[in-house]
């Protein structure tokens, strides 16, 4: 009778010492997002194009008229840092106490995406790099859209 063989508890040994340091350590950050935006600098300069664009634009322009501008921007871009899996983290509130009381809609919100697209094409983000981006913020619209 032949065992497995060598080989074989040779691999199956191997297998378990990766599922053991695989789960000892924590895994690596994926921060291909974040490098894709051109890091801290490439996102302060994403926001430097955008909040003006929302400020000036005709349709939600309105909402930012006693906005300060820099603390938007800088709110903004650690908040995409993270989201993308950078080394920052966002310290303002939530989005639902953010916006509560704003009675956003769904074009409001489809529009500062428009927008958020423009800046991003503008800055040369590659286009996976954006749609990627916009997946992980789509899903705040829960709670940032009050009404129809
Ligand atoms: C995914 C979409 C959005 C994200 C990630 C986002 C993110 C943020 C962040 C991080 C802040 C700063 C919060 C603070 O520090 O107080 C903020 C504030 C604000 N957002 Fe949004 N927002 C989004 C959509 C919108 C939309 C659609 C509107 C309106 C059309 C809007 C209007 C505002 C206004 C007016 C402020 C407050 C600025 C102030 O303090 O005066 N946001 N948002």
């Amino acid at each position: 009778m032949h065992g497995p063989g060598p080989r074989l508890h040779g691999a199956i040994a191997l297998l378990v010492l990766c599922l053991v340091s695989a789960s000892a350590r924590p895994a690596p950050r994926d921060d291909s997002l974040y490098r894709a935006f051109g890091g801290r600098e490439g996102l302060a300069a994403l926001m430097a194009d955008f909040v003006p664009r929302l400020a000036m634009d005709t349709q939600i322009g309105r909402y930012f008229t006693s906005t300060n501008r820099d603390h938007l921007a800088r709110q903004l871009a650690a908040q995409l840092c993270e989201v993308a899996g950078g080394p920052c983290t966002y310290e303002g509130p939530a989005m639902a106490p953010a916006h509560a009381g704003m009675a956003i809609t769904k074009a409001d919100f489809n529009r500062l995406v428009e927008l958020l697209q423009a800046s991003m094409a503008a800055r040369g983000v590659p286009f996976r790099a954006q749609n990627r981006m916009l997946a992980l913020l789509a899903p705040m619209h829960r709670d940032i859209i009050e009404r129809e």
